[in-house]
């Protein structure tokens, strides 16, 4: 079966084969050097001298154990599609002041509403999507830290799930304080661990915090990384795997691994042009990693995924209130053009 789902993706053989390792415990020799070479591989990827933390946990777990390490004034969420509004969700389900700025899915944020709320309510923290991948759409990251040029004290976090590895990105330029990544989507790995990027000023933050707890305690993470060392035992086998894709996508150069990305968004296109779909996205804020597209005359989608599968290829029939009515494709990781092309050649076929 080929898997072009929105993530977890294909994960390749040979990246297979390196969870297959004797398992060796995390005090020893072996893990160290594991955990200096992620060190260094994960701050290239982020582009950042800040640490980057493995976290072995789903993206939710890694995306609210930030909310409880920094905010403590109130944070202010952005949405336009289900995973924004996700985190809306995840943070009402504390004390946390929240602050939901609900845009229509496929909607660009809007500047002045958000120096308005802003202004209003002073939040602490400011969180965001980079990539919807329920909706196919990238939201840029500079107009946002742009805005909060002139609030400086809000630490901005950013899910960048779906753009990791497949989309131009520095922690560094893009002024980012927490970038949550994931393993799942555009590393084409296994999903189990998150990296999760924290600067420095972060770090002065989570000092006010009362809820920053254990296991994803940034404080104690930083202690311990910093030494190659973690606060419980991680998932070391997923870390392997880890470090021998990091490796591979840092020797080819992320900016092929983007550029591949873009092309294959190119294609998708092409291909919708001349096949009756429309994207839900508008056309300059499409995401070169996940297509999410429309049937002419409200087409019901689950069907056609049926038939892809019957066909041996797993496509996505649409996400919350897009399900059944969308097509998401998801041309990430380490899929070519190529590979693509037959995908979609195949669902022409099919429809
Ligand atoms: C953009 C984005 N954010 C967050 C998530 C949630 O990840 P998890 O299921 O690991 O919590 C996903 C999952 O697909 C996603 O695409």
């Amino acid at each position: 079966m080929k898997n072009f789902l929105t993530g977890p993706t294909m994960v390749s053989e040979d990246v297979l084969s390196k969870l297959s390792i004797p398992v060796f415990g995390h005090h020893t020799r072996e893990f160290k050097s594991l955990a200096e070479f992620l060190k260094r591989s994960l701050a290239s990827i982020f582009d950042t001298d800040d640490p980057v933390f493995p976290f072995t946990c789903t993206v939710s777990a890694a995306l609210e154990a930030a909310l409880n390490n920094i905010v403590s004034d109130g944070v202010l969420v952005l949405s336009n599609g289900a995973f924004g509004e996700r985190w809306a969700f995840a943070a009402s389900q504390s004390d946390l002041k929240v602050y939901h700025l609900n845009f229509n899915w496929g909607m660009p944020f809007d500047p002045q509403s958000i120096s308005q709320m802003i202004e209003t309510n002073r939040p602490d923290t400011l969180v965001m999507v980079h990539g919807e991948t329920s909706t196919g759409m990238l939201n840029p990251i500079a107009p946002i830290a742009n805005i909060l040029k002139d609030f400086p004290d809000i630490l901005l976090v950013v899910d960048a799930v779906g753009t990791l590895g497949g989309v131009p990105l520095s922690m560094r330029d893009d002024r980012v304080d927490v970038l949550v990544g994931a393993s799942q989507k555009c590393l084409a790995l296994p999903p189990g661990i998150v990296p999760v990027g924290v600067s420095r000023r972060t770090f002065e933050r989570c000092v006010k915090s009362r809820r920053q707890g254990y296991a994803f305690n940034f404080t104690l993470w930083h202690e311990r990384w910093q030494n190659d060392e973690t606060i419980a035992t991680p998932a070391i086998p997923q870390m392997n795997a880890m470090a021998f894709q990091l490796q591979r996508i840092l020797d080819d150069g992320l900016e092929k691994r983007w550029k591949r990305h873009s092309a294959m968004l190119e294609l998708m296109k092409e291909w919708i042009g001349k096949n009756g779909f429309a994207w839900f996205a508008p056309q300059d804020l499409l995401l070169p990693t996940v297509s999410c597209i429309i049937p002419d005359g409200r087409r019901e989608t689950i069907p056609i995924a049926d038939r892809m599968r019957e066909r041996g290829y797993l496509i996505d029939a649409g996400y919350g209130k897009l399900k059944n009515a969308s097509l998401r494709i998801g041309h990430l990781g380490d899929w070519d053009v190529q590979d693509l092309e037959e995908c979609l050649k195949t669902l022409s076929d099919v429809l």
